[in-house]
């Protein structure tokens, strides 16, 4: 069948995405056979005629947006709620010239796909970037106490701040991680890349400071698949996740904007954990 609806994702760099293998696989198994999602390598200062280009007569019906256009795209779409809250869209739908941001609920549908409780429990956000502010906002709104612990404090201040302004996200503090390591803490949500291919020797934790027994570690890395904060956790007797389940979701939340059918999140993750495992 000829492919008559085409989506993609943007970025610069985009060749290292697995987006194209997770959607078409879900394509496939669906019986989409008209649909087609493709790689496109778009540098920072053309974005805007980019994005007239692929709605018009590039024929694309959305796009997944990544590093570094989830902020620059915002001036050439009508943001929803949530992608105006976080300053950032991942997901445009061209029909309407619409965008939104489906980290956030990548990141909270795999905690509660994970069985991870939120409401009510101290929850330790690393990092200040833009997925920090996609999880306080997420972890916040799920009723989770969040504290927030970044290697620039300011950076965070002024996340929050951002966040206040935009979502009247209130109550989040910005403590040193000695300080922070005191709490209760029942989840630990890694946003910085430490740790990450191929720097897989370093930990957002250092050994100095105790790990706090018992805590959940969210580590939104997925590259390797297990990090050395993940192993801090388990040694600590709490459970680790690593970040592939979030990329999965706010892919499949994409999805379902673009299609209207949830996608088989499974065959999703498969395809995902296929293309990681063919890089190493
Ligand atoms: P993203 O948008 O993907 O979240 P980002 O905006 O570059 O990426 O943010 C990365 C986050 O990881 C930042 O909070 C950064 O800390 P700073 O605010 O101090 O820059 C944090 N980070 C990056 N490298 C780090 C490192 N080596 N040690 C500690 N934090 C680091």
């Amino acid at each position: 069948m000829a492919i008559t609806h085409k989506v993609g994702v943007i970025g610069w760099p985009v060749e290292h995405s697995i987006s194209p293998q997770m959607h078409n696989a879900a394509f496939a198994a669906l019986g989409l056979t008209d649909w087609l999602y493709d790689r496109i390598a778009i540098p920072p200062d053309i974005v805007g005629n980019s994005l007239r280009t692929l709605s018009g007569e590039g024929g694309y019906v959305g796009l997944n947006v990544t590093v570094p256009h989830k902020q620059a795209v915002m001036r050439y779409v009508r943001p929803d709620e949530r992608a105006t809250a976080l300053g950032a869209a991942n997901t445009i739908d061209f029909r309407d010239n619409t965008a939104t941001n489906t980290d956030v609920a990548g990141l909270i549908d795999d905690l509660v796909a994970n069985d991870v409780s939120l409401s009510g429990e101290n929850v330790l956000v690393l990092g200040a970037g833009g997925a920090a502010r996609a999880a306080v906002y997420g972890l916040v709104q799920a009723g989770a106490h969040v504290t927030v612990v970044n290697r620039t404090p300011d950076k965070a201040q002024v996340m929050l701040a951002d966040l206040t302004l935009s979502a009247g996200i209130r109550n989040v503090n910005v403590r040193s991680l000695e300080e922070a390591a005191q709490d209760d803490i029942a989840l630990v949500v890694n946003c910085t890349p430490v740790g990450m291919w191929p720097h897989e020797d370093a930990c957002p934790w250092p050994d100095a400071v105790p790990f706090p027994s018992g805590a959940t570690v969210y580590d939104m890395i997925y590259r390797p698949r297990f990090t050395r904060l993940m192993a801090k956790a388990e040694a600590n007797g709490g459970r680790a996740i690593g970040g592939l389940g979030m990329l999965v979701r706010q892919g499949a939340a994409s999805f379902v904007i673009w299609t209207g059918v949830e996608p088989p999140v499974d065959v999703m993750f498969e395809a995902a954990e296929a293309s990681l495992a063919e890089k190493q």
